[in-house]
Formats: C-alpha cells, sequence, structure tokens
C-alpha cells in the first residue's frame, strides 16, 4: 500500500514536469521567450551600427542586447544592408530590424515600430571650405544621400523629387566616398552619424551644418513585420531599459553625455 502511494506520486511527478515541458515556459501568451530572434541591420552607419574586425557593433546593438534580455529573447544579428532589410522584414523573413530607422508615417503604413529610443534630425557634411551655410544653399550643389533614408526625402524636399543633382548611394559611407572624391558637394544624413565621420577623420577637412527650419525631429524605433505580436514584449522591454538607467549607462558609453530621456517619453 505504501509502496503504490509512493509510486503514484512519482507518476504524478513526472506527468507535472512533462506538462510543464510542454508548455514551454510561455507565461505571457505574446510571442515565444527564450526564442531566437533574427535581427536584420545595415551596418554602414556608425556609430549606431557598424562592423569592426568582423563583427557587428554599435550604439543599436548594445541597446538591442539589452532590451532582448529584458524581453526574455536571443538574438542573431545580420548585416544585410539598407534596402534587403526592408524587403526582409515586410516577407517576414526576419524578426525585427534595427538600424537607426526614423519611425514616419509612410513607414508606418507597411511596417510596426516599437516606442521611440533615439531623436534626431538631419544634417550637412560638406568640406570645411565649402560655401555652404544652410539647406537652401543646397540649390544648385550635388548632394549625395543613402537611397530610401529620410536624408533623401529631406534633399528632395529642397531640390525636388528625383532631381538629377541628388546623388543616391546603396549606404551612407558611399555617399561620404563620393564628397571626399569630389563627386557631391554635400551629403545629408543624421546628425550623430555626420558629427562622428568629421570628428573622427580630422584629415578628411569637413565640417557639419545644422539647419533646424528645414529638417525637423525624427525619432528611431525598432521596426517589425506589421501586426507582429512581438511588439508588445519589445515596447515594454524598450520602455523598462530606458526607465531603470540601463539605457543611460549605453548612451553614456558611446556619446559621453546623459541622454534627453524627456525627448524620448513626448
Ligand atoms: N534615420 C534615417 C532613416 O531612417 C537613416 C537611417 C540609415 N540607417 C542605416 N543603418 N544606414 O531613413
Amino acid at each position: 500500500m505504501k509502496k503504490s502511494i509512493k509510486s503514484l506520486f512519482a507518476l504524478t511527478m513526472v506527468g507535472m514536469l512533462a506538462i510543464l515541458a510542454a508548455c514551454g515556459g510561455s507565461d505571457s501568451g505574446s510571442g515565444d521567450k527564450g526564442k531566437k530572434l533574427e535581427v536584420v541591420t545595415d551596418a554602414a552607419y556608425a556609430p549606431f551600427e557598424y562592423m569592426d574586425k568582423g563583427e557587428i557593433t554599435g550604439f543599436d546593438i548594445d541597446f538591442l542586447n539589452a532590451v532582448m534580455k529584458e524581453a526574455g529573447y536571443e538574438s542573431e544579428f545580420k548585416n544585410i544592408g539598407w534596402d534587403p532589410l526592408f524587403a526582409e522584414i515586410q516577407g517576414e523573413k526576419a524578426d525585427l530590424a534595427i538600424s537607426a530607422i526614423t519611425i514616419n508615417e509612410e513607414r508606418k503604413e507597411s511596417f510596426d515600430f516599437s516606442t521611440p529610443y533615439f531623436e534626431s534630425t538631419n544634417m550637412i557634411l560638406v568640406p570645411e571650405d565649402s560655401d555652404i551655410k544652410s539647406a537652401e544653399d543646397l540649390k544648385g550643389k550635388k548632394v549625395a544621400v543613402q537611397n530610401g533614408t529620410t536624408g533623401q526625402a529631406a534633399v528632395e524636399s529642397i531640390l525636388g523629387k528625383n532631381h538629377k543633382n541628388i546623388k543616391k548611394f546603396e549606404n551612407n559611407t558611399l555617399a561620404i566616398m563620393e564628397l571626399i572624391q569630389g563627386g557631391a558637394d554635400a551629403v545629408v544624413a543624421d546628425n550623430t552619424v555626420v558629427i562622428e565621420y568629421a570628428k573622427n577623420n580630422p584629415d578628411k577637412k569637413l565640417k557639419t551644418i545644422k539647419d533646424e527650419k528645414n529638417f525637423e525631429s525624427e525619432f528611431y524605433g525598432l521596426m517589425f513585420p506589421k501586426g507582429s505580436d512581438l511588439k508588445a514584449d519589445f515596447d515594454k522591454a524598450v520602455k523598462e531599459v530606458i526607465n531603470n538607467g540601463t539605457y543611460s549607462e549605453i548612451y553614456k558609453e558611446w556619446f559621453g553625455d546623459e541622454p534627453d530621456l524627456e525627448a524620448l517619453k513626448k
């Protein structure tokens, strides 16, 4: 008798363990916690994402790793380039993208975005001796941009859509090379990126110009396929990482000063 109670207990325990294992710890019902997610990026946009000794690195990578940890997911980053990144997410071949991607109305029609994690604006990069002082001065000049960016849209709003003086490149590094080689008079791209480039490459003798009148404030977000059930988990995790001090730590490591957290909460 005693024995059979013992074995019944043992059997029950085995059964409960089996049920627990089958559930796979799915506690929230949304997404698949612990799952390895495929993250796509265009790693030619320092300091947000770039290749260093064969490794994808940057502020975005450190930030997303912190968010992944908070949300309980694993990640695998793939550097596939800017245009392919939108195609992969739209075709649901990858789970999410991080690439200093500006949240805007046009993109929101085809993609879902997380809550914002970084404020940005376009800026003009020119040779030190350039006479360009504002966005208006870009009229009549050759301007290099990364194809399909808000930088391209910003230049188009001044020169006109498909204007022959707008030179479009697959990535931002190529646009900057064009400027350095004299094929363009200016590059328009995100402020942090052009400021870093000018600072880290003093031999190239470049300067940056801001134009708050023509270039508006933008916010970066994580980008998901439309209707992705990951969005809810990640919105929560992004907010947590921003509120618990982790974001500020990573920000300070990359940029040396305190972030304006209020701007992200607007
Ligand atoms: N923020 C701009 C946009 O969303 C440029 C981003 C480019 N990012 C990159 N990794 N190349 O259009």
